[in-house]
């Protein structure tokens, strides 16, 4: 989501006429693009507005704004740094243009956010924030894979997540509007979309007789010319139309076969805690109903360790759980209280930070096992990628063929492939021959 917001300000400035500047010392405006999920985040941006307020004693000209879900969360108290000039809400990005020239202009900044952020948005700001989606076709920089808005806020309450008090209540955008996006892009050279949603799988939009849920919309984004790879994130773990996206992935063959569905615990006590509506046996389920109408699907999922009253039994369950899902991969975080959020509220933070640590690099290392294993069995095969652009990291070289760059791609599975290529191939799809895995990337040679 932060990354969508991210592409679409900076087209709206583009299509203004800012332009994007190489550094913050060649900048007029900097914006900060914030997210609040775990306090660590915000304290990067904290240390960020610090480091801005040495640069503007030198710049003093110089215009700070911060977006996004922190903007949300903190609000006018964001102004009171004296480094930030501009305070934009998920919800006030349609603004930003008129917000930074604002403030250009020499009027006193005001903070852009939504003041009761539960409640039902307006048709009115709904069409502002869909018609704001479409300035993204007119980006010039427009890559071959975009991202595409289905839903926007959550409803789920989970008790750890501020999510909710930050992006709102869920609504789901009409089929129309999304459809006509995924046609402009294709029109643009756009390859894969990506359709965001923080439980997309809960998508539903009613229009006359006819209720859309996520597998619609993957059947008709499959009818759209030039769009040849389709994904979804992020799923919640609800068997609701559950089997209808799974039998639509199994049906089109543009929909990738990859499943990113966070578990969070493996223990039933510390889900119920977290409200999150299901027991790690109807979750494991799930996984294995996924696996049975896709065979070759990959899995990912997160977790979440040390959160309240987790104990050595609890975090041991999350343990089996991930040895029994074996996920592609998972991303694990260490729980971080968020003011304004339920557990925050009524549970003590109670696990020492040492032992979410270890609990973290324990059940990681359970998981680069099985990643690994998964890795190896691509070894001496052929796989489909399509092609991000050069590798950022300096891998092992994995080629002999040192006249062209190190290129990086991804699988319809979502498998990191890194091998040499020209730079020409950023944007296109790709054949490569695995030679050599580790855990996270495929290593290959260009076919
Ligand atoms: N502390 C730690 N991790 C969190 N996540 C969400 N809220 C918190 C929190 N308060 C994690 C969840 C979610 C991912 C995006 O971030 O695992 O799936
Ligand atoms: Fe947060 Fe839960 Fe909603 Fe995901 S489903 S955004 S974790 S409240």
């Amino acid at each position: 989501m932060n990354k969508l917001d991210t592409v679409l300000v900076t087209a709206a400035l583009s299509k203004a006429g800012f332009e994007l500047a190489d550094g913050v010392k060649e900048a007029d405006v900097v914006l900060i693009n914030t997210c609040s999920v775990r306090e660590h985040a915000e304290q990067r941006v904290l240390s960020h507005l610090g480091h801005l307020k040495h640069i503007k004693e030198s710049q003093p000209e110089l215009i700070v704004g911060v977006i996004g879900c922190m903007a949300q969360r903190l609000g006018e108290k964001l102004l009171a740094h004296e480094t930030v000039d501009i305070v934009c809400g998920p919800a006030q990005i349609p603004q930003i243009v008129r917000l930074v020239n604002e403030v250009l202009d020499g009027q006193k900044a005001t903070a852009a956010v939504t003041e009761k952020i539960r409640e039902k948005t307006s048709a009115e700001q709904n069409r502002a924030l869909d018609d704001f989606e479409s300035v993204f076709d007119t980006d010039k920089t427009i890559s071959a894979q975009a991202y595409v808005r289905v839903m926007y806020g959550c409803d789920n309450f989970c008790t750890y997540c501020i999510v909710p008090y930050v992006r709102g209540p869920e609504i789901s955008r009409s089929p129309k509007v999304i459809i006509d996006q995924i046609e402009r892009l294709a029109g643009k050279g756009v390859k894969q979309v990506t359709l965001l949603g923080q439980r997309v799988n809960a998508y539903k939009y009613t229009a006359g007789e006819k209720t859309y849920c996520l597998a619609d919309l993957l059947y008709l984004a499959s009818r759209v010319n030039g769009i040849e790879w389709i994904r979804f994130v992020t799923s919640y773990p609800s068997t609701e139309f559950f089997d209808e996206i799974l039998k639509a992935m199994a049906d089109l063959p543009k929909v990738c076969n990859y499943l990113h569905m966070p578990a969070q615990s493996g223990s039933d006590k510390i889900l119920a805690a977290m409200n999150r509506h299901y027991t790690a046996g109807q979750y494991l389920k799930m996984l294995a109903r996924a696996r049975e109408v896709v065979p070759d699907i990959a899995l990912s999922g997160d977790f979440m360790v040390g959160f309240p009253g987790e104990t050595e039994e609890d975090f041991q369950q999350t343990v089996d759980m991930v040895r029994k899902a074996r996920y592609k991969n998972c991303f694990v975080f260490k729980y971080s209280p968020r003011p304004g959020t339920s557990a925050d509220k009524r549970m003590q933070d109670d696990v020492p930070q040492e032992v979410k640590k270890r609990r973290n690099i324990e059940l990681l290392a359970v998981q680069e096992k099985i990643s690994d294993e998964l890795s190896r069995q691509f070894l001496g095969k052929e796989v489909e990628v399509l092609v991000e652009g050069l590798s950022r990291k300096p891998h092992l070289r994995s080629s002999k063929d040192d006249s062209n760059p190190q290129l990086i791609g991804r699988t319809a599975e979502d498998y990191i492939v890194v091998f040499n290529g020209p730079e020409s191939l950023a944007g296109e799809f790709a054949k490569v021959k695995i030679t050599k895995t580790t855990a996270l990337t495929l290593f290959g040679e260009l076919l």
